[in-house]
């Protein structure tokens, strides 16, 4: 059985900057899902489907496949065969994709996707629902979370970096918009799962939060 540690946590917890390097750590395959909720909500957006049309974007979803590669311990994501990792980054995606991702038909075809991955291959999952509902069996689930003000600050620093233009106010409503969307929509809300671990990583080096998933994977290996 392969062994599979899922990390849920809300927007800019520092999810995937922890995870990549666990990963790395254990040798394991590192699955980012927000990115295939990502790639979903940018070709609705590419065919101007309006968020709030559930018949368009379920309808839409049969026309979309979404492919996972690794390339040197880096996810790449593909829509219908197009490498979309560059352009699905943007808070217009982002957004988009936390306003779709509230539909069944577009989570019951990441999610199988996601459950085909993990029951054959050790991995580090993210996302929101994957100690809950994805992969509720994984032996090692964490609930990352860090304060709005500080995820707020790390999210504008890895904007600003990718030199793309952002307002440290506009992205903490942001962030607080999407924990209300993605904690209290219906199908699979992010949530605590009962037997995750929390660490609210607001005072915590990336090392020192690594280090802790670590100890704890490696106690149940
Ligand atoms: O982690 P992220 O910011 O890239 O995710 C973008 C959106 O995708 C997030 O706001 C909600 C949705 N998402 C989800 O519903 N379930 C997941 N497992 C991952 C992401």
């Amino acid at each position: 059985m392969a062994f599979n540690i899922a990390i849920d946590g809300p927007a800019g917890a520092g999810k995937s900057t922890i995870a990549k390097q666990v990963a790395k750590e254990l040798s394991y395959i590192y699955v980012d899902t927000g990115a295939m909720y990502r790639a979903m909500a940018l070709f609705f957006l590419r065919e101007g489907i309006p968020p709030k049309d559930e018949a368009a974007i379920s309808a839409a979803c049969e026309q979309i496949q979404v492919t996972l590669s690794n390339e040197n311990g880096d996810q790449q994501v593909f829509l219908n065969g197009e490498n979309v990792n560059g352009l699905i980054r943007t808070e217009e995606v982002g957004n988009m994709a936390s306003a779709t991702s509230i539909y069944s038909k577009v989570r019951e075809k990441l999610t199988q996707l996601q459950r085909n991955m993990a029951c054959t291959t050790d991995l580090i999952m993210d996302g929101r629902d994957i100690g809950t509902c994805v992969l509720p069996h994984a032996q090692v689930k964490i609930y990352l979370t860090a304060s709005v003000e500080t995820r707020g600050k790390r999210r504008f620093l890895e904007l600003q970096e990718k030199g793309i233009d952002c307002n440290l106010e506009t992205i903490c409503e942001d962030i607080k918009q999407r924990d209300e969307q993605d904690m209290n929509r219906e199908i699979s809300p992010l949530k605590q799962a009962e037997d995750a671990v929390l660490i609210d990583s607001s005072s915590m080096t990336v090392e020192e939060v690594v280090d802790e998933i670590l100890q704890l994977a490696r106690k149940r290996m």
